[in-house]
């Protein structure tokens, strides 16, 4: 009888621990590298509208280079389904706007998507339901949590919480905050835990993963939230890139002030509005106001980030290698 009361204290103990650890904590998801060390992803944005404004195009495109690339997983940097995210789990935008789209054998690989100010617009918690992920196991949308992959470590943000003016100018949208409030502590627990997770990540490369821009000459320009609080969070711990969507092209600057790279994928669905603007053509390395996608393969010693257009094109390569690789 003693024994077994205290086997009980022991789990009391072990159980007690488990909790109070894993409190506030980011989920984390493993992806093996490939036999040459090797890890590919392909990142598309802003997609979901049933086919419509080329979502089906550039998914075929996707499929073809996914193949050839032979890629990992696939990153969704958000605004998963227009206009207004997901009426339930039932809603058949699931299957018109993801399932059936993204057929192509190229594609069957897991996805891991965040949430945009449209999904914000629906039901959130149906986005982030197991309930989908059985409909289709590629599908895992959360709104903040990291994937190690060894030599890098992708932090993925829920960045819409941060944006002001969905809370006081929410121009006749119905956002669903259930979650979120109180919301100021929302934030700074997300921000504190990124922020350890940052801190205790042993990866060579660090990729910090959103909906919302940081820096961009797009539509919607810079978000400020972000800039002030998010950025310095990413430049104190030595961040690489910071990957988003929002405004519906692709691009990437490269700012005097700051060492990370950002990188926009948004041209999954809809794109072309024509506006563009950066006070200074030096940082703005590449801008393309249509529809898209990018991949990225990351090694120890280099990334390499190529975006493509709907006809497979290349519009523009970049790559960065680890300057302290050679000593190793
Ligand atoms: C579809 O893509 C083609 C080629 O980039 C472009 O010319 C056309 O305007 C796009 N259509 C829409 C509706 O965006």
């Amino acid at each position: 009888m003693a024994a077994l009361w205290n086997k009980l204290l022991v789990l009391g103990f072990v159980l007690g621990f488990c909790l109070v650890s894993s409190s506030g904590e980011l989920e984390r998801f493993e992806e093996s590298l490939k036999g040459d060390g090797s890890l590919t992803f392909l990142v598309v944005g802003d997609w979901g509208r049933r086919g419509d404004y080329n979502q089906t195009e550039v998914a075929h495109q996707m499929g073809i280079i996914g193949e050839k690339l032979d890629i990992d997983f696939v990153v969704s940097t958000g605004d998963n389904f227009y206009e207004d995210g997901l009426t339930g789990v039932d809603d058949p935008a699931f299957h018109e706007s993801f399932v059936d789209i993204y057929t192509h054998p190229g594609l069957q690989k897991q996805w891991y998507s965040v949430l945009g100010n449209h999904d914000y617009r629906g039901d959130v918690e149906a986005q982030l339901s197991p309930i989908l992920r059985k409909m289709d196991s590629r599908w895992l949308c959360l709104r903040s949590f990291i994937i190690n992959a060894e030599i890098v470590e992708m932090f993925f943000v829920d960045t819409t919480p941060f944006v002001d003016k969905y809370f006081t100018k929410p121009k006749g949208s119905v956002y669903d905050w259930s979650g979120v409030l109180p919301r100021e502590r929302y934030l700074s627990n997300l921000l504190k835990d990124v922020d350890s997770a940052l801190r205790e990540s042993r990866a060579r490369w660090k990729i910090v993963v959103g909906h919302h821009t940081i820096k961009s000459a797009g539509q919607h320009g810079n978000t400020e939230e972000l800039n002030a609080r998010l950025l310095p969070i990413i430049q104190a711990n030595n961040v690489d890139l910071y990957i988003n969507g929002h405004d519906h092209c692709l691009q990437r600057i490269r700012t005097a002030d700051s060492p990370v790279q950002f990188l926009t994928s948004g041209g999954g669905s809809k794109a072309w509005r024509g506006d563009i603007s950066w006070p200074n053509p030096e940082e703005l390395k590449f801008y393309y106001d249509g529809q898209g996608f990018m991949t990225m393969q990351v090694t120890e010693a280099r990334i390499d980030a190529i975006f493509y257009d709907i006809g497979g094109e290349v519009l523009h390569r970049w790559s960065t290698t680890d300057p302290f690789f050679s000593i190793v």
